[in-house]
C-alpha cells in the first residue's frame, strides 16, 4: 500500500469561499490527494459544510473568514496568513443577481453594481492583495464559467451573469499580461452548468461530475506558465 503523504510536507491550496457547493466539494477532492485546505468561510456564517471537512481531517483543514466584497477582510486576511505561502490560491466564490432572468434593460442599478461588484471586481481584489503569498512559480486559478464567453455567448439568458464573468476574464487577462514575462501558472476555470444552490435543479451535472475534474484541472496546470481559460475537462474555451 502506497505512504500516505505527510501533512508537513504536503502542497497547500488557499481556496476562496469553501463553505459549500462547488467551493466545499473541491476542498473535499484535494483532501483526496493528500493536499492540505486552508478554506475561507464568511464571518458569522456558523457551522459549515467546510466544518465537517475540518473535524474529520483536524491536521489538514484550516478556516480563515473572508467576505470578498470587503476589502478591509482582504487586508486583515493577508496580514494574518504574511508568514504563509500557498501551492495554489483558488478564489472560488461567486453570486448571481436576485433575478438572473432579467435582461440589462430591466436590471436595476444596484442589482447589477452589486453583482459585479461580487463576480468581477472582488475576485481580482483578492488576487491582487495575496498573489505574494503564492511563490513565482505557483498557480492562482479564478472560478469563472462557460457563461463568462463572449464567443460561445449564441443564447443570451442570465445576461447579468454573463456580463459579470465575461468581465472577470478580461481583469484576468489584464493581470496575466502584466506578469507576462513570470513562470506564474493562471487558470480561469469553467466547471460546468452544476446543480448547487447557485446552478439549480436543471443543471447538466452534478457536483461529483464536475468536481474531480476542476480539481484535476488545475492540479495539471501546475508548472505550465500563462493564463488559461479551461473547462472542467481541460478544454480550452473561446474567449
Ligand atoms: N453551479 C454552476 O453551474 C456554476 C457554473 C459556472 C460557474 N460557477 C461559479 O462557481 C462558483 C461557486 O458556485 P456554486 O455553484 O458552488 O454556488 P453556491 O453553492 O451558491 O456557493 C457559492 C459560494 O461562494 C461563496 N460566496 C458568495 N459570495 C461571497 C462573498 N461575498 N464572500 C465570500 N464568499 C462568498 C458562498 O459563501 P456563503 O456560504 O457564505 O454564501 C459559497 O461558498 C461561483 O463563482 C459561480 O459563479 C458555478
Amino acid at each position: 500500500m502506497p505512504q500516505a503523504r505527510d501533512p508537513a510536507h504536503s502542497p497547500t491550496i488557499l481556496l476562496i469561499g469553501a463553505s459549500r457547493g462547488l467551493g466545499h466539494a473541491m476542498a473535499a477532492e484535494f483532501l483526496k490527494k493528500e493536499w492540505n485546505v486552508m478554506g475561507t468561510v464568511r464571518a458569522g456564517s456558523g457551522r459549515t459544510l467546510l466544518h465537517a471537512l475540518a473535524d474529520a481531517h483536524p491536521d489538514r483543514v484550516e478556516i480563515e473568514t473572508l467576505d470578498i466584497t470587503r476589502p478591509d477582510e482582504i487586508d486583515a486576511l493577508h496580514s494574518r496568513l504574511s508568514d504563509r505561502t500557498f501551492d495554489i490560491l483558488f478564489v472560488n466564490a461567486g453570486t448571481t443577481n436576485p433575478d438572473p432572468t432579467e435582461t440589462i434593460g430591466e436590471v436595476s442599478t444596484g442589482d447589477f453594481v452589486n453583482l459585479m461588484v461580487a463576480n468581477a471586481l472582488s475576485p481580482m481584489r483578492v488576487v491582487e492583495r495575496l498573489a505574494d503569498l503564492v511563490p513565482p512559480t505557483g498557480l492562482i486559478g479564478v472560478m469563472s464559467s462557460g457563461q463568462g464567453s463572449i464567443a460561445d455567448n449564441e443564447s443570451g439568458q442570465r445576461e447579468v451573469y454573463r456580463g459579470s464573468k465575461a468581465a472577470l476574464n478580461q481583469f484576468m487577462r489584464c493581470f496575466a499580461a502584466r506578469q507576462a514575462r513570470t513562470p506564474r501558472a493562471m487558470l480561469l476555470m469553467a466547471p460546468g452548468w452544476v446543480r448547487t444552490d447557485l446552478g439549480g435543479p436543471e443543471g447538466r451535472l452534478s457536483i461529483e461530475e464536475s468536481v474531480p475534474g476542476v480539481v484535476n484541472v488545475l492540479l495539471a496546470k501546475q508548472g505550465r506558465p500563462g493564463l488559461e481559460y479551461l473547462d472542467y475537462r481541460g478544454r480550452t474555451v473561446r474567449w
